[in-house]
């Protein structure tokens, strides 16, 4: 008797990410309807004729189940990448959700940025902050982590200036805050286990041809 074929599961990051995903997954042939329900709570989808098998995570859990292999795959962003320091193949690089990791502040920090002063820096991304300050920089700050809403921070004196995503640049403009400087490019990056990608390569990487030809729109 043959054996069925095992799940390939693909960890989506919840929210925009994940629809993005799913488009560029449509053009390539590959289609989950169950998971287009608007009103649907459901966190787990399979394509039993594809034997793939999708979940909606949280961005930073996502390189969390790639690196332990509940998850073959995953598709999150960069930011997230880099946050987590997870073992794990970024392989893929799929251009939408692009945006950038910057130091942002009122124009009247700048001047802290050029020497080496003590200051405080408010971000969600403490590795990524620690990292550009104490390797690239060399300067030594007190980083301080926040779950969100970034901005306030440098507004009320919590800290002098932030590192934070910038989109389109409207929250910051909107708050009176700016780029001081540019820390790195991000966008939604494929990312994947190690161990499947020796024992799934061929559906793994047949998958990956098909994702950058659609990235390329050919
Ligand atoms: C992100 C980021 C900025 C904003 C940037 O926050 O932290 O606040 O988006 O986008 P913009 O440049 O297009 O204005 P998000 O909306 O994810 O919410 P958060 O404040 O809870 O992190």
């Amino acid at each position: 008797m043959e054996t069925e074929q095992r799940y390939l599961t693909i960890a989506l990051t919840k929210g925009r990410l994940a629809s993005k995903t799913m488009g560029m997954l449509e053009q390539i042939g590959i289609t989950c309807e169950e998971m287009k329900d608007p009103d649907s709570r459901k966190l787990i989808f399979t394509n039993e004729e594809q034997r793939l098998r999708f979940f909606l995570a949280k961005g930073p859990d996502v390189p969390t189940y790639v690196e332990y292999g509940a998850a073959d795959l995953g598709v999150v962003g960069k930011d997230t990448i880099l946050e987590e320091q997870r073992k794990l193949y970024e392989v893929l690089d799929l251009g939408f959700g692009a945006c950038s990791m910057c130091v942002c502040g009122p124009e009247s920090a700048r001047r802290y940025l050029e020497g080496q002063e003590l200051i405080r820096v408010a971000t969600k991304y403490p590795r990524i902050a620690k990292d550009y300050f104490y390797n690239q920089k060399n300067q030594t700050v007190e980083i301080i982590k926040l779950n969100g809403s970034i901005e306030l921070a440098p507004i009320v004196g919590l800290s002098e200036v932030i590192v934070d995503i910038v989109e389109t640049g409207s929250t910051l403009r909107e708050n009176g805050l700016t780029v001081l400087e540019k820390i790195c490019d991000l966008s939604a990056r494929v990312v994947v286990n190690q161990v499947s990608m020796r024992m799934e390569n061929d559906r793994i990487t047949k998958l990956l041809q098909a994702l950058s030809r659609s990235v390329l729109g050919e």
